[in-house]
């Protein structure tokens, strides 16, 4: 199959990553002056997330950092994605800076470097201080101006070392499935909060722009979007008009407004909220970019439903195709066809796929090894999609695979497994996992044919 990746069409100096994100994995919530976010008020609210699983400790990353970059390197991954912890660098959002909290990102950033790693560094990634929750959230305008001071502290402190950073992971989950779906935190259900929610992240998105341009001029920025390719179930004129609604929601409603483009008006008239918009906010929010980050995991397909959720669609199940353990279609077309209209339609300059992994119930065997030939496949059908996006003009800069580690799925809590690298979560051994090793033999070739281009 990886004689199928075309990976030549890849530039030479490609990032070959991993990513993760701060609650995740870190563990240690208490420790060194961290206070809660708002996925510690989640998890540990009965019945939000399966079992009831939080992640207090979750993989041990805080202390097990170094043996978890001895990882990196065994996979011969020259990036890494990591998240920053708010909660750990301004405990209460807005008040005093926890340099505890930062010399503990300082560290990390020291040891991936010294290991020959590039860190990219993603501000957000979910977990609000709940101090800042407990004054209205993303709904209030307060927090993203906080999130652009807290974006300053943090260039402040890095930028000598990052040059890669992002400011948002995946502004829809945090707007449409934390505050209208209320499957994640902070678990509401309300359109109006969802509707200002997303203005006011993609506000901070641009506010924390110009405070990382400010620490740093040399600073490469960009967004961390999750986008789908969106099906009409039927080509029956309703449902054709669905999936635009529907690719209204998932990509333009966020793609829009960094582009400069405003946000859609058929998404305002269909949403019904009026936006907190204030003079010089349309602006700030298409800052320049330097790159856009595309994190792809499945495509959806839609039927009309007046009466359904927003944006008034139904999901259509599409029988005979393959499936991963999150029951999310495989698809890795779709990734191809993103990263073309990414490039086609909104002019990306430079692209990195931020996340793609796949989800599977693994096992260790009795030898010690982990056999997951279908997340192999996965991998393997996207990288391929994805050197043939390059192939075809997309400027895709790197590949960062979700994840390094098993993790804690969020409100799956850790009955999924999408890491490279297996995690006992009872004695933390960590162990590399078949697709782990593919994706190593996989750089490993791409390097060696760049080396005899040269
Ligand atoms: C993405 C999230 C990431 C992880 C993967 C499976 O939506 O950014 O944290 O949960 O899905």
């Amino acid at each position: 199959m990886s004689d199928r990746i075309d990976l030549a069409a890849l530039p030479s100096d490609f990032l070959w990553g991993t990513a993760t994100s701060a609650y995740q994995i870190e563990g240690a919530v208490a420790e060194d002056g961290r206070a809660p976010s708002i996925w510690d008020t989640f998890s540990h609210t009965p019945g939000k997330t399966a079992g009831n699983d939080h992640a207090d400790v979750a993989c041990d990353h805080y202390h097990r950092w170094r043996e978890d970059i001895a990882l990196m390197r065994r996979l011969g991954t020259n990036a890494y994605r990591l998240s920053i912890a708010w909660p750990r660098v301004r405990p209460d959002g807005r008040g005093p800076v926890n340099t505890r909290g930062l010399d503990f990102y300082d560290r990390l950033v020291d040891g991936l470097l010294e290991a020959g790693i590039t860190p990219s560094v993603t501000l957000y990634h979910w977990d609000l201080p709940q101090a800042l929750q407990d004054r209205g959230g993303w709904p209030e305008r307060d927090t993203a101006l906080a999130f652009a001071e807290y974006a300053s502290v943090v260039a402040a402190r890095l930028t000598d070392r990052v040059t890669l950073w992002a400011t948002l992971n995946e502004p829809l989950c945090s707007a449409w499935i934390g505050h209208l779906e209320g499957r994640m935190a902070p678990g509401l259900t309300d359109l109006t909060a969802a509707v200002r929610a997303s203005y006011h992240l993609l506000l901070g998105h641009g506010l924390a722009t110009q405070a990382i341009r400010a620490a740093s001029p040399s600073a490469e920025v960009g967004i961390v979007t999750n986008l789908s390719t969106i099906h009409a179930a039927t080509d029956r004129e309703e449902d054709v008009r669905a999936a635009r609604r529907m690719d209204g929601h998932v990509n333009r409603w966020w793609l829009d407004p960094v582009h400069g483009r405003g946000f859609p008006a058929d998404m305002r008239r269909l949403y019904g909220v009026e936006l907190p918009e204030r003079e010089g906010d349309l602006a700030a929010i298409a800052a320049p970019l330097d790159w856009l980050g595309l994190n792809y995991y499945m495509p959806a397909t839609v039927a009309d439903d007046p009466t359904g959720p927003m944006p008034r669609v139904r999901s259509v199940r599409r029988l005979g195709v393959p499936r991963t353990g999150m029951d999310w279609e495989v698809d890795a077309g779709g990734i191809e066809t993103l990263l073309l209209r990414l490039t086609d339609e909104y002019g990306a300059r430079r692209l990195y796929v931020t996340e793609n992994g796949s989800a599977y119930p693994d096992v260790v065997r009795p030898d010690g090894t982990v056999h997951d030939p279908e997340r192999q496949d996965y991998l393997e059908r996207h990288l391929a999609a994805c050197a043939s996006a390059a192939r075809k003009g997309a400027p895709l800069a790197g590949y960062f695979a979700w994840s390094l580690l098993d993790n804690f799925e969020w409100a799956y809590g850790y009955d999924k497994r999408f890491g490279l690298v297996h995690v006992d979560y009872r004695t933390q051994v960590r162990t590399i996992k078949g697709s782990g090793h593919r994706y190593a033999d996989i750089i490993r070739a791409h390097r060696e044919g760049a080396r005899r281009a040269a």
